[in-house]
């Protein structure tokens, strides 16, 4: 396995997913491991320091145990990684004049075994705010732009190679080739790693970690949780229940629609529980995203709590979560961008304890696991929905009437993208509420009405976006009938923004 120290950059876990993606096992560690923490672990043939939010220089940043470049083993350093390989070797790191965000053009001065295959000029993806001046004796450049005279180094006699930008993001055109030499022509590692490996590995650690306890699972019957459900019933069987919560902010049709799928068709215990009124009355007259977003998130613990009272002993809670709902809730290294249902919302005074085996999965990956596990594709494909729901689509306070704006307006617009035939390509699509009220004129009477947001995004993983480019003729049919069909709403916008800036979801 090659493993890859976390400074608390936002795509941290994209480097361990794209040496995944190559078939070798990769995970993301904490940059507190010491090098005999590593001496200790199987076979591990690589280290890659990620990127993060620090500058060296400043006061607290994250290091790492400087045994660890005694190990013998090589060494890529992304970003910081490379600022903090410079900094404890004895080079130079200083404010850069300029920062750097986005696009840059590279040119290869040194064809490194690192770039070995890749043209000698090439566009990579930067992100920094300081960059390396003086590099450690021993070290060459290897690439440099513009604005970055030293983007690449490396010194070969001892494998340590460093990059200033990230190879790990889609934009870095030639970054996943630079990947791909480091993990094989450097590290040595070998091809031996897939999906079934990871079923098989996490079938023998749930069955270990549960024994003969009772496992409840949080099932809403989208592709996460209906994945850790199928998982899990592989290793334990009758042992798990799964629960199945109607907190009022579904879209419409949908509990009708995962009672059907799973009562009685998997082989496993379903229970389904209504709980519209609970949830609906704690969020009544808050407005803040964060706090409803934790409302939600212990209101499902605390139901999960009392029903499973009523079951045999439940001593695990499992849950769907992916690594995106950690990244975005914060950890000890990364930034809190919003509070995920399932990990920032969770009571502090829960008993369950929790299994999460997706916690290093992406979207997509989660989705192979799916299909490998033998789910059928309507439930493999489902597009995305957030465990809050509707809650976070009505921004502000949620109302039954707003709700049932969403609910109406959301329902139109997947009628139209699936007569369209987009399903497929659009990743999410659905509509919010955002607070606002304007003037408009329907049979020459004045109104003045509600505006509701369409939002539709292509993306891979959840983690990056773009607006989805739905022909103009789709949109005005959307348009028509919402405004046509849907009471109190007079007017619908497209959002056309990315994610960063924006996020998918508005709160
Ligand atoms: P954002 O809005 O952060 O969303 O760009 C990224 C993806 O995550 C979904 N999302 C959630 N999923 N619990 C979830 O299970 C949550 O609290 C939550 N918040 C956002 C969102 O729909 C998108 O697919």
């Amino acid at each position: 396995q090659v493993i890859v120290l976390d400074f608390g950059s936002q795509y941290n876990q994209l480097i361990a997913r794209r040496i995944r993606e190559f078939g070798v096992y990769s995970e993301l560690k904490s940059h507190k491991l010491t090098a005999e923490d590593i001496k200790k672990m199987s076979n591990v043939k690589g280290i890659i320091f990620s990127g993060s939010p620090n500058s060296v220089t400043q006061e607290g940043a994250f290091t790492v145990d400087p045994e660890i470049f005694n190990l013998g083993l090589p060494i890529l350093g992304i970003c910081y990684g490379m600022q903090l390989t410079t900094h404890m070797h004895g080079g130079t790191v200083e404010r850069a004049e300029q920062r750097e965000y986005g696009k840059a053009e590279i040119t290869i001065k040194n064809n490194s075994k690192l770039f070995q295959g890749t043209p000698e000029e090439q566009v990579v993806w930067m992100s920094h705010g300081y960059h390396v001046t003086n590099l450690p004796e021993g070290f060459v450049v290897d690439a440099s732009s513009d604005s970055c005279p030293i983007a690449a180094a490396s010194c070969e006699e001892r494998n340590i190679y460093l990059v200033q930008f990230h190879p790990e993001v889609q934009h870095s055109v030639h970054g996943t080739e630079m990947l791909r030499n480091f993990i094989f022509n450097v590290c040595g590692a070998q091809a031996n790693w897939s999906m079934k490996n990871f079923i098989e590995d996490q079938v023998e650690k749930i069955r270990a970690q549960v024994g003969n306890d009772n496992v409840l699972c949080a099932l809403s019957g989208g592709v996460d949780s209906s994945v850790v459900a199928a998982l899990i019933h592989r290793a334990i069987g009758d042992q798990l229940t799964c629960m199945f919560v109607d907190h009022g902010l579904l879209r419409k049709g949908e509990a009708e629609s995962v009672v059907e799928t799973f009562d009685g068709k998997f082989n496993m215990n379903f229970i389904k529980i209504d709980a519209q009124e609970r949830f609906l009355s704690k969020l009544k007259g808050v407005s803040d995203p964060e706090q409803k977003r934790k409302i939600i998130g212990n209101e499902f613990v605390y139901c999960f709590d009392e029903e499973s009272a009523k079951l045999k002993d439940m001593k695990f809670l499992a849950q769907g979560t992916l690594y995106t709902d950690i990244i975005e809730s914060g950890t000890d290294t990364a930034q809190t961008i919003k509070s995920h249902h399932n990990v920032g919302g969770l009571p502090e005074d829960m008993e369950f304890e929790l299994i999460e085996p997706l916690n290093t999965l992406f979207k997509d990956e989660v989705r192979q696991l799916g299909l490998e596990l033998g789910l059928p594709e309507e439930i493999v494909f489902r597009q995305p929905f957030p465990g809050p729901g509707l809650g976070i689509r009505v921004l502000g306070e949620v109302t039954e009437e707003k709700l049932e704006i969403v609910r109406d307006s959301d329902f139109i617009l997947r009628e139209e993208i699936k007569k369209a035939g987009l399903e497929r390509d659009v990743w999410q699509y659905f509509t919010a509420l955002p607070n606002i009220k304007s003037v408009g004129v329907m049979g020459d009477e004045r109104t003045y009405d509600y505006t509701v947001v369409v939002r539709a995004v292509t993306s891979i993983d959840g983690m990056t976006s773009d607006w989805a480019r739905i022909p103009f003729e789709v949109l005005e049919k959307i348009s028509v009938r919402i405004v046509n069909e849907v009471a109190h709403v007079n007017r619908v916008v497209y959002d056309i923004t990315s994610k960063p800036p924006a996020t998918i979801e508005w709160e």
